[in-house]
């Protein structure tokens, strides 16, 4: 497979047509999607996967395919995407497969986004999270964000806190 970034166990590449049967296995699974919505309809999980891509075009980041370097096997996606509309500003996503869940395969990937977020430019990153996802909590605390706020997120718009990580211009 052509990755375009690798880490310690993980590789990157961008989603392309044929991966459409990954991205609906990922985001309908309803443990995967517990804290975020829960379980996609399967339409939903296509336009997501199709937003995506988009992405990738227009802003040259998207949640990137994850991939496990010894087995090839799918392991999620992890990336960015405009925040609010603002291209200085890049949310974070980590989406890990259930059998790479409690490998902190999560971590491994966000570090290797949020460096790929300030090479793009960013002036700023943020994250955010379920109320009741304290996995994702304390991974995004671990990474150093900080806690900014809290806005509603979702069809159902539940309150979801939000943290920011800034860039360190001090050299
Ligand atoms: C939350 C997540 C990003 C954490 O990644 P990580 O910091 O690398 O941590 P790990 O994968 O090692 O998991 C940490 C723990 O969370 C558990 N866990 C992860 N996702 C879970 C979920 N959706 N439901 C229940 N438990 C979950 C793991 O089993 C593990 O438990 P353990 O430490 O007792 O073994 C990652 O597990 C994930 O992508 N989960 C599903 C999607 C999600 O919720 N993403 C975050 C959106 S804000």
């Amino acid at each position: 497979m052509s990755f375009f970034l690798r880490t310690a166990r993980l590789g990157f590449r961008h989603w392309s047509e044929g991966d459409l049967p990954l991205a609906l296995a990922l985001w309908t699974d309803p443990a995967v999607m517990a804290h975020m919505g829960g379980p996609m309809l399967p339409e939903a999980a296509e336009a997501r996967f199709r937003l995506e891509m988009a992405n990738q075009q227009t802003y040259g980041i998207q949640y990137w395919p994850i991939f496990h370097l010894r087995t090839g096997e799918h392991a999620g996606c992890a990336g960015l995407r405009p925040f609010h509309a603002k291209t200085d500003v890049l949310e974070v996503g980590v989406h890990i497969a259930r059998p790479f869940w409690s490998g902190r395969f999560g971590e491994e990937a966000a570090r290797a986004v949020i460096t790929l977020g300030f090479h793009h430019g960013a002036k700023a990153l943020v994250a955010g999270h379920g109320p009741n996802n304290i996995n994702s909590r304390a991974l995004i605390e671990r990474l150093g964000f900080r806690f900014t706020h809290e806005e509603s997120w979702g069809l159902q718009q539940i309150l979801h806190p939000y943290y920011r990580l800034e860039v360190n211009i001090e050299k």
